[in-house]
């Protein structure tokens, strides 16, 4: 059966981190259902003749996931050619798993894109290597949000698994993330690089302790970088900037 449905990573937002793959896609689609977190720049290669579909969730304007779901199928069974794009890697805390159960069980051809996902854009963006020979030999992706009856993060447990830990969705619970941190044992001392809106225009990158962690002025949507790697910047643009600084 020919695929009529693709799960497709739209990367962290600068549209030139889009996979070949995705913008061939995104150019033969006849309807693209996207999320909030989709860079207008990705959008803007959306040809002009093809269906938009915005199902991003947004404060105040919480769309049920099967109801995302049900419109996949049903426009796949009404014949039409869908890309479902999503920000960073489908599959990387983006509900790409419930979306591909239900085409599974609807019995739709579907392929999965991978996309490039902000746990390590954003930080790489940044001039942070998640991972540094001598500095840190792995990194953790972990979430800041559990959904209501979910079990919590072992934030203290995680303390003690040492490498780099890379907090999505984590902006709002700062405070709390840093006191279990550090109720497990990690310095309050050690490098965050909290890295908001990477790859686009409006990147900013705030460093701070992590016992300065809860008051830093962090805005979503950020990646928090956790570790001693976060107090690199390899990155010429940061170079040139602190070789111009007074
Ligand atoms: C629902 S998760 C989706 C993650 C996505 N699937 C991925 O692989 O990047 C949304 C979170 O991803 C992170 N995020 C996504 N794009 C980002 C960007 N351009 N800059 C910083 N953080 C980003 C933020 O932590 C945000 O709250």
């Amino acid at each position: 059966m020919e695929v009529s449905v693709w799960l497709v990573g739209a990367g962290p937002g600068d549209p030139e981190l889009l996979t070949v793959k995705a913008a061939r896609l995104l150019a033969a689609a006849d309807v693209v259902v996207h999320d909030a977190l989709v860079g207008d720049g990705v959008l803007a290669l959306v040809p002009a003749s093809t269906e938009l579909i915005d199902v991003g969730k947004r404060p105040g304007r919480p769309i049920p996931q099967e109801l995302i779901s049900t419109l996949l199928v049903t426009l796949a069974r009404d014949g039409q050619r869908v890309v479902r794009l999503k920000g960073g890697d489908p599959f990387v805390f983006g509900r790409g798993g419930e979306e591909a159960q239900a085409l599974l069980d609807a019995g739709i051809p579907f392929e999965v894109v991978p996309g490039i996902t902000s746990a390590v854009a954003a930080p790489a963006a940044a001039g942070v290597p998640v991972t540094h020979r001598g500095v840190a030999a792995s990194f953790t992706v972990v979430t800041g949000h559990r959904p209501a009856g979910e079990p919590d993060i072992d934030w203290r447990a995680l303390a003690g698994v040492g490498g780099t830990v890379v907090v999505l969705m984590g902006v709002s619970q700062r405070a709390t993330i840093a006191a279990e941190l550090t109720a497990g044992g990690l310095d309050p001392a050690t490098p965050v690089a909290a890295v908001q809106s990477a790859t686009t225009g409006d990147q900013v990158t705030v460093r701070c302790r992590l016992d300065e962690l809860a008051d830093a002025p962090v805005r979503s949507p950020a990646v928090l970088v956790i570790g001693a790697v976060a107090a690199l910047e390899l990155s010429a643009v940061g170079a040139a900037a602190l070789t111009q600084s007074p």
